[in-house]
């Protein structure tokens, strides 16, 4: 597998103009998964395309985060996990023996359900990832981290909200503050494509609302894929849909084609509400 662009590439070009070249952000070739005996993925091959939000749906247990957690490789924090067939991020397999894991998540970041800060303050939870990854001198030397803070609050809109308590705890914020926050905790890593599993389930209507609005501004520059049980957001949010059933890929077209001409019965099924 040959590829032009690196992995961790922190010079990132722009993802609608890698879209342009036909590049594909993350590709899977007959990917089966394993948590110790029971397999949860069944022969996935999917391509996700940068600068685009794709949104993974289908009935509790389908495998959904499964899925989303082998892009980053994030799985294997959570048990035995093995895997057969290929996934390739920006065109290099990550199962290769150079690829480096935090190099990896730093270019595929991760936004769970529950927004989980660290418990410490706005400002140092900014900067927690560019700590961890940054040699000691180099930040010292080369970069206004008030400026990382800044510029990485007002991306999420969060920046006139928090800019005179950046020494407050981050725990102290609403919820939907909270998982703006760990969007924008992401952002000083230059992450190339950002995986979120159900990233609205915890937050109200309002919550909801804001939280897509920032989802819609960051998608081209960012390869964005999100799991949702919502509907009405996987329509609203995703200009692409993967219907998942039972570890499998069932359907994969763009929202539209898959909401109003679904192809495969059991796609159809699901999104009529008959079951899941
Ligand atoms: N860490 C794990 N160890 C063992 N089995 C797991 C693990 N994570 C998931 N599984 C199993 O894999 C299958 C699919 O996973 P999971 O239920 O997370 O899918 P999902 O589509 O994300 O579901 P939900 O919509 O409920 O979040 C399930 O049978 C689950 O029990
Ligand atoms: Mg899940």
């Amino acid at each position: 597998m040959q590829t032009n662009q690196n992995i961790s590439d922190s010079n990132a070009v722009n993802a609608a103009a890698l879209a342009a070249t036909g590049e594909v952000s993350i590709r899977t070739r007959d990917l089966d998964l394993f948590y110790g005996d029971f397999q949860a993925l069944f022969g996935v091959s999917v391509d996700i395309k940068p600068g685009i939000i794709t949104s993974l749906i289908g009935p509790s247990g389908c495998g959904k985060t499964p899925l989303l957690r082998s892009f980053n490789r994030i799985n294997e924090r959570y048990g035995n996990v093995t895997t057969n067939g290929e996934i390739s991020i920006l065109g290099k397999n990550i199962y290769d023996a150079d690829v480096s894991l935090p190099e990896l998540r730093k270019s595929v970041g991760m936004v769970f359900q529950r927004p989980n800060p660290l418990p410490i303050s706005i400002y140092d939870n900014i900067v927690f990832g560019l700590r961890a990854h940054t040699p000691r001198g180099e930040l010292k030397r080369g970069m206004d981290l008030d400026e990382v803070v800044e510029s990485a609050l007002r991306e999420v809109q969060l920046w006139e909200a928090t800019k005179n308590k950046l020494k407050d705890k981050a725990t102290s914020l609403t919820l939907e503050q909270q998982q703006k926050l760990c969007i924008a905790r992401l952002l000083p890593l230059k992450p190339r494509i950002i995986l979120m599993d159900e990233p609205c389930s915890a937050l109200d209507a309002d919550g909801i609302e804001r939280v897509e609005e920032l989802i819609n501004e960051l998608r081209e520059r960012f390869t964005i894929v999100m799991v949702t049980h919502n509907m009405g957001q996987a329509k609203r949010a995703s200009d692409e849909c993967i219907y998942m059933y039972l570890g499998k890929i069932i359907e994969h077209s763009s929202t539209a084609e898959l909401f109003l001409n679904p192809k495969e019965e059991q796609t159809a099924m699901y999104i009529e509400g008959r079951y899941g």
